[in-house]
């Protein structure tokens, strides 16, 4: 689903924030994207959604060659994955129904269905008594869980998370990282970047360990148990 060859991103001012990347994630993976500030993994991700382009090497999702992606092709693009940040980026006059169902009024769904699939999708992150709520009268875990469900309303195939649970203590965290597990044995792709390593350490997936713009590491599922 995903596949990255000999990719480099250096900004416009001279940092190099990634050399030489090869990746590929298969559809149904559960991906961390691991390693220190500043190694590149929001820079990956950002690739993925196309928020960057690399300057040198290819980006593919489902074969689409990212790279020479137009701009008016992009919005197509993003209505297959959703898109995770640490900070929630809620509209604060729009309830928490609202928030959630305005990214399906942007593809113009009916009114019957854009309710459906919002309560539909408000109960997986655990919200429906929320449905009316304001962001600012929500904790930030739930927040967070808001951002979830607007994140899947769409039922996209890949799910990109960069630092979801950063503002969150470790409980509440846990409770993300539950969602985006279930979500991911529902069949949709996961690609979490993250410095929590202790969720890390006792979720049995995927790890990619970014330093400096390279992969130093890509450690298989089973073998994560064995120790960090
Ligand atoms: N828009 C930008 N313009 C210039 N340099 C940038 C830009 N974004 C990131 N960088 C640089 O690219 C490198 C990688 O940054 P990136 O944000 O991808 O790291 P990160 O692994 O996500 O770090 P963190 O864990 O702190 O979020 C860093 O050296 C950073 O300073
Ligand atoms: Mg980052």
């Amino acid at each position: 689903m995903i596949k990255l060859r000999n990719v480099s991103k250096i900004y416009p001012n001279g940092a190099r924030a990634l050399i030489g990347v090869n990746l590929d994630i298969a559809k149904g993976e559960f991906v961390f994207i691991v390693g220190p500030s500043g190694a590149g993994k929001s820079t990956l991700i950002k690739l993925l959604y196309r928020e960057e382009i690399a300057t040198r090497g290819q980006v593919f999702i489902n074969n689409i060659n990212l790279v020479r992606l137009k701009n008016r092709q992009v919005p197509a693009l993003r209505r297959n994955m959703g898109v995770i940040f640490q900070d929630f980026k809620l509209l604060p006059n729009k309830t928490v129904f609202e928030n959630v169902a305005f990214a399906l009024q942007v593809i113009a769904k009916d009114k019957k269905e854009i309710k459906e699939k919002t309560l539909s999708v408000l109960d997986l992150v655990g919200l429906s008594k929320k449905a009316n709520a304001f962001p600012a009268q929500l904790s930030g875990g739930e927040q967070q869980r808001v951002c979830i469900a607007r994140a899947l309303v769409n039922r996209p195939e890949l799910l990109i998370a960069d630092e979801p649970t950063g503002n969150l203590d470790i409980d509440t965290a846990w409770g993300i990282v539950e969602i985006l597990d279930r979500i991911n044995k529902y069949g949709t792709t996961v690609v979490m970047a993250t410095h929590a390593l202790h969720i890390v350490e006792q979720m049995n997936k995927r790890v990619v360990r970014v330093e400096g713009g390279r992969i130093v590491e890509d450690r298989a599922e089973e073998e994560v148990r064995i120790g960090i």
